[in-house]
């Protein structure tokens, strides 16, 4: 039997901090409002050399340092993301590429907040399926470049970030238990950026009305999180043969205080349970719950044989949930001095090879051009530029 551990894990933020009362001079809003109704107290906003990519990149990076893995061991990345840095290529490839991940596959998944996961769920799969030993599993949003800073109702919950976790395959019966993922797309509207799809494509008119940026009902989208929250909580638990008061620690997709604290009392379970940190990063989307895992492993919350409860909800609407069992000791081992060096040249290596290919794809094509190619797989049997055979 084989199963999926996490053995890495890492998380990045931006360092620009943005706190309620910066908003208070963008909007009509007050610390004292944002605070109880959201329980948010700032918030880190990407500054224009952060990127969905780049955060990525970076948890991904700290995971494979704690995993003690280099890039070259991973067969698969994933970045769950609602806030790609284009619409194609994937973001995942560009984090594989700058990873230095030459092994890899990649791609993005796109389930909103609950994304990281819905990741997780697939890439446990993919490595108990027999398919991977070796997955990366990135949860990364800038969800600030997408949302409308007039708009007092949404701009005022939403931060950026990245968590990443390795997971490698294992002979120890731990990982995933039990997973659930959800969907009702008839909430689709509920919670939607409107323009910049193949739907209705950019045009100065959505532009000007505004459509790129996220639209939200928020009350709705509120009833729904807690009772999605509870009913797949109670769900995945019974699955892993499991009572409520089994579970060690709940890791909640962070996006209000109030939902987390909603779905505590239905459930019947003490808010210590709950890990919280929305006070810090407001809702990173699908970067939350690896960024809560990261920080509940660093302040001793999570110890080897520990039931964990993945539970997220988000646009789509979506939700999902999964019981994992921790198997790893979760104490961060100081890196030796010369790893530090190590990681340098690999990053350095990665943007090298990357340099490389490129080059070579361009003179490839200089060389086709000026008729020197052999047989490319085109018909023309010369430029590459026409008819696939
Ligand atoms: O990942 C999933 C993403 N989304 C969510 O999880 C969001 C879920 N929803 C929520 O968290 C809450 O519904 C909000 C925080 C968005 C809103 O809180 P609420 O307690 O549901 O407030 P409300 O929408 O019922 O609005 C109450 C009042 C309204 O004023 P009136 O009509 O009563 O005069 C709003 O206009 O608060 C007003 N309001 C604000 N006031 C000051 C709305 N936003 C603000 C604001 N500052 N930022």
């Amino acid at each position: 039997m084989r199963y999926a551990q996490i053995t890495g894990w890492g998380r990045y933020v931006p360092s620009k901090v943005m706190t309620n009362l910066d908003l208070e001079k963008l909007v009509n809003t007050s610390d004292e409002w944002i605070r109880t109704r959201t329980g948010i107290a700032e918030r880190r906003i990407g500054t224009p050399r952060d990127t969905t990519s780049s955060m990525a990149l970076r948890a991904a990076q700290a995971a494979l340092q704690v995993a003690d893995l280099p890039p070259s061991k991973v067969d698969l990345v994933i970045v769950a993301t609602l806030s790609p840095d284009y619409p194609m290529p994937a973001t995942a490839s560009l984090v594989q590429d700058a990873l230095g991940a030459s092994r890899a596959g990649a791609f993005d998944l796109n389930a909103g907040c609950s994304g990281f996961v819905y990741a997780l769920s697939v890439g446990a799969s993919m490595i108990t399926g027999g398919l991977y030993q070796t997955v990366l599993v990135i949860g990364s949003d800038t969800v600030s470049r997408f949302v409308d800073w007039t708009d007092r109702g949404t701009c005022v919950l939403f931060g950026d970030g990245a968590g990443a976790v390795v997971l490698q395959e294992s002979a120890l019966p731990t990982g995933l238990r039990s997973c659930i993922l959800g969907s009702d797309g008839s909430g689709a509207e509920s919670l939607i950026i409107p323009a910049g799809g193949a739907r209705s494509p950019a045009t100065v008119d959505t532009v000007e009305a505004r459509q790129h940026f996220i639209k939200m009902g928020g009350n709705e989208v509120f009833r729904f999180a807690v009772s999605a929250m509870c009913r797949a909580s109670l769900q995945v638990i019974k699955q892993a043969g499991l009572e409520p008061d089994e579970i060690d620690l709940i890791i909640p997709h962070q996006a209000n205080v109030r939902i987390i604290q909603a779905a505590a009392k239905s459930l019947g379970l003490p808010m210590e349970k709950f890990f919280v940190n929305v006070d810090r990063y407001g809702n990173t989307s699908a970067a939350s719950i690896p960024i809560a895992l990261c920080e509940a492993i660093e302040q001793g919350r999570v110890k080897p044989g520990d039931k964990l409860l993945f539970v997220g909800f988000g646009a789509g609407l979506t939700w999902a949930a999964s019981v994992f069992e921790w198997g790893v000791g979760a104490e961060l081992r100081p890196a030796p001095w010369w790893k530090s060096i190590v990681n340098t040249v690999i990053e350095r290596e990665a943007g090298v090879r990357s340099f490389a290919l490129r080059t070579g794809r361009r003179l490839d094509a200089v060389w086709r051009r000026n008729g020197f190619g052999g047989d490319n797989g085109y018909a023309d049997g010369q430029n590459g530029s026409k008819h696939l055979r």
